[in-house]
């Protein structure tokens, strides 16, 4: 009878047994794969927090190590796009830290009232050129002619162009649509590479690349704009990884939304607000992270929304991008049909 009974529950207990060794297998691989990628989140997230305060902190354990911007990178900075918005904001930031500029834009009036601007206000040296990124390859020539003798520290890649207004891309015209590749993507590219050279000799630099938050996923109505921010990203990185045996700094910065005249197509982004600074406010936070950091929002509250951002499946911040998009394209129609009226 004994003998029986063992019979017939043995089987039972070793089944009950591996179905519950199973069950615990899983769940602890569920618990494991969270945590992991829970950490990786959070790593991905805090990294550029954490290498700002310990840079904000190095001065008070290894004062020896503590420099200026023009001690670590050199003595001069030059911005591309820097007669208005974020670069400008980048000009004078930097001329505050006492780094000689040279300004590159299209518009000669604006180049030298922002010149003059700058040596007033902080006594520094400038130097301005003329080009049109729009036109490609044959203004570089030019560029590198005008920068002979100039020891470049700092590049800021700032230069961008954004449709006039959210639309698909069909609908924008073919030039425009050129002008956003030889700005967006051929500045960065020739500028840096028309830099490197001379940093690799000085083995010191700094290479500040301003992609967008638009780069985090395709976005819908301003496709073409979002892929050249995703290429910013993606060269930035990469180039970090090429440059950092020559000590030179390849930093990309992310902005969110800015209040300058590229978001002019929308009365609501023309408003200040606390997820959009204007761009003196802006630039005061990004180049504070210059050489603290190799990828930043700039913005603290534009980290915050970078972060949350980042918690949602990709499929459904197309989407939401889509929908915001779409808002911002009726406000741009109705704003100019009632233009059109009055
Ligand atoms: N504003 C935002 O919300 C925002 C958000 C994310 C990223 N960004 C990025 O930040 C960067 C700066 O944007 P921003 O808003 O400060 O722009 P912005 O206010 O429109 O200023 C653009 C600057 O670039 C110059 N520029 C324009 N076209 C040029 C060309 N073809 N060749 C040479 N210079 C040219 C302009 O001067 P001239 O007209 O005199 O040439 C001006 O100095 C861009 O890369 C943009 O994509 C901006």
């Amino acid at each position: 009878m004994q003998l029986f009974t063992n019979f017939q529950v043995m089987p039972q207990a070793e089944t009950f047994f591996s179905i519950s060794g199973i069950y615990h297998l899983i769940t602890s691989s569920l618990y494991l794969i969270g945590l992991v990628s829970i950490a990786l989140f959070l790593y991905d997230n805090l990294k550029s927090l954490v290498s700002i305060s310990m840079a904000v902190l190095q001065p008070y354990f290894q004062p020896h190590l503590s420099q200026t911007l023009a001690d670590k990178f050199g003595k001069w900075a030059v911005i591309t796009g820097a007669t208005d918005g974020i670069g400008r904001g980048y000009a004078k930031e930097l001329a505050k830290r006492g780094l000689n500029i040279v300004l590159i834009s299209r518009s000669k009036e604006k180049l030298i009232a922002t010149a003059n601007e700058i040596e007033n206000l902080y006594k520094t040296k400038t130097k301005w050129i003329v080009a049109d990124f729009s036109k490609g390859k044959e203004i570089y020539k030019h560029i590198k002619q005008e920068l002979l003798g100039i020891p470049v520290g700092i590049l800021v890649n700032n230069v961008g162009r954004m449709y006039d207004y959210p639309d698909e891309l069909c609908n924008q015209p073919e030039d425009l649509l050129w002008e956003i590749i030889n700005i967006n993507i051929g500045a960065v590219t020739f500028m840096s590479r028309l830099v490197i050279p001379d940093m690799k000799k000085q083995r010191k630099g700094a290479i500040v690349n301003i992609s967008s938050g638009t780069e985090l996923q395709p976005a819908p109505l301003v496709a073409a704009y979002a892929a050249t921010k995703s290429y910013i990203r993606s060269l930035s990185l990469a180039m970090e990884c090429e440059l950092h045996e020559y000590n030179i700094t390849v930093q990309c910065v992310v902005p969110g939304f800015v209040v300058t005249k590229m978001n002019q197509f929308s009365e609501s982004l023309q408003q200040s607000s606390f997820f959009s600074p204007p761009a003196e406010t802006y630039t005061r936070w990004a180049v504070f992270t210059l050489g603290k950091t190799k990828e930043t929002t700039g913005y603290w509250t534009h980290a915050i929304a970078y972060c949350l951002i980042k918690l949602f499946p990709e499929w459904l911040r197309i989407r939401v991008g889509h929908f915001l998009s779409k808002q911002l394209r009726t406000e741009y129609l109705i704003t100019q049909a009632k233009r059109k009226i009055m």
